[in-house]
């Protein structure tokens, strides 16, 4: 039997590429973006508790009622913003799942959608899979800065939105106060909607403020915000996010997320929702991402890599342009093999492979791992530069 892809460029991610090798070859896993420390004990006694309250069947469609209020209330005191939680919030199964359903109830066939390069890669399959095309603004290091006249020049009658993400993985840049800005001068008396995902708000350091796209009433009402529980409680494994957006954006959000998982995970909505109401739980985040960046940076130190600036995320990017002409994926696997650390090359998150000779290490890792991936590091210090043989 025949099947007639619609991706037919999407292979395995690279993600879960560099994983199997990481285990296959016994290396330190600094790859893929998931912590390798537990969630809070607390957050664990809350889902036990709802288990055994009996909050194992489905959840309402859009999310628990009390998961939703006290989302409004942490986006009041956060942005500024206050939402109703009956007609702007919904609870997705994970921010995949919420970027999934925003394009699908926003694209339709020729639609276009502004992107920037590097970019997470589940934005360009979910636009193709809706038919529609994704425009692709390429950002370049070392500060990987959004050029809004670009921007402005990339806008055409098919523009139907703008997706957005800061803190942005894989650079680990954040849009300032002026990006957000510029972005309402770009949007401005158009129709165009802005999808904007959000999953690393709380990972922001040296006091830099989140540029939510809630804080801006002229951009929150034309946006979807996408939010990960995953990326802010250490709990990639639980897949819940959700997506903050205008009663209307939210109805029509609703109309694919019930088609698409009708509901997500109950008890850990519960959780969730009882530890929200102490924001201590993640208004330390910043601090504590913001020490781990610091400690792998003065770590790094020791190594012959450059380390590009880190402003949020738990991504540091780093340049070996100077250590080796070899091209970033044979680079990475070659680290992963000959060394032992496994990390991500940067070039696949452009569709035009643009090689610049960087690579994403994560550091949303204990102590132990992080000492223990750059020991192998200092330990293989010459295989971090190219090998004669192979010069070009
Ligand atoms: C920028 C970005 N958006 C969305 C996601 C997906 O989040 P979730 O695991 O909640 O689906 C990730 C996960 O790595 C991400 O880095």
């Amino acid at each position: 039997m025949q099947i007639i892809s619609k991706l037919p460029q999407v292979g395995t991610t690279i993600f879960t590429v560099m994983s199997a090798l990481a285990n296959e070859v016994g290396a330190v896993n600094l790859s893929q973006g998931f912590p390798d420390f537990p969630i809070d004990n607390t957050l664990a006694h809350y889902t036990h508790e709802a288990m055994q309250k009996g909050l194992n069947q489905y959840a309402p469609m859009a999310g628990l009622p009390l998961l939703r209020e006290a989302l409004a209330h942490k986006l009041s005191q956060t942005y500024h913003f206050n939402c109703s939680p009956a007609e702007n919030i919904t609870i997705t199964s994970g921010a995949t799942e919420a970027l999934f359903a925003a394009i699908t109830a926003l694209v339709s066939e020729g639609d276009e959608v502004i992107i920037f390069e590097p970019a997470y890669d589940s934005y360009v399959p979910a636009i193709e899979l809706n038919k529609g095309v994704a425009i692709r603004i390429a950002l370049t290091p070392e500060s990987y800065q959004i050029d809004w006249q670009k921007v402005k020049e990339s806008i055409s009658p098919r523009t139907k939105a703008i997706l957005i993400n800061t803190p942005h993985n894989p650079t680990g840049t954040v849009l300032s106060q002026q990006d957000l800005l510029n972005l309402v001068e770009v949007v401005r008396n158009t129709n165009i909607w802005i999808i904007s995902d959000e999953v690393y708000e709380h990972i922001i350091f040296d006091n830099i403020r989140h540029e939510s796209v809630l804080h801006y009433p002229e951009l929150r009402e034309r946006s979807m915000a996408i939010y990960s529980f995953g990326k802010t409680f250490h709990a990639t494994g639980w897949k819940i996010g959700y997506c903050v957006a205008p009663a209307e954006a939210t109805k029509e959000f609703r109309k694919v997320h019930q088609f698409l998982t009708f509901s997500t995970v109950t008890p850990m909505q519960y959780a969730l929702a009882i530890y929200l109401q102490n924001p201590e739980n993640y208004l330390h985040l910043p601090s504590f991402y913001e020490k781990k960046r610091n400690t792998f940076a003065q770590m790094m130190q020791e190594t012959p890599f450059q380390l590009l600036p880190c402003q949020g995320t738990y991504f540091q990017l780093a340049s070996y342009k100077h250590l080796s002409d070899e091209k970033d994926t044979d680079y990475t696997i070659r680290l992963t093999k000959e060394v032992g650390v496994a990390t991500i090359p940067v070039s696949v998150f452009y569709q035009e492979p643009q090689d610049h000779k960087v690579i994403r290490f994560c550091f949303a890792k204990k102590e132990e791992t992080l000492a223990r991936a750059v020991e192998k590091l200092i330990k293989h210090k010459e295989k971090l530069y190219q090998p004669q043989t192979t010069k070009a």
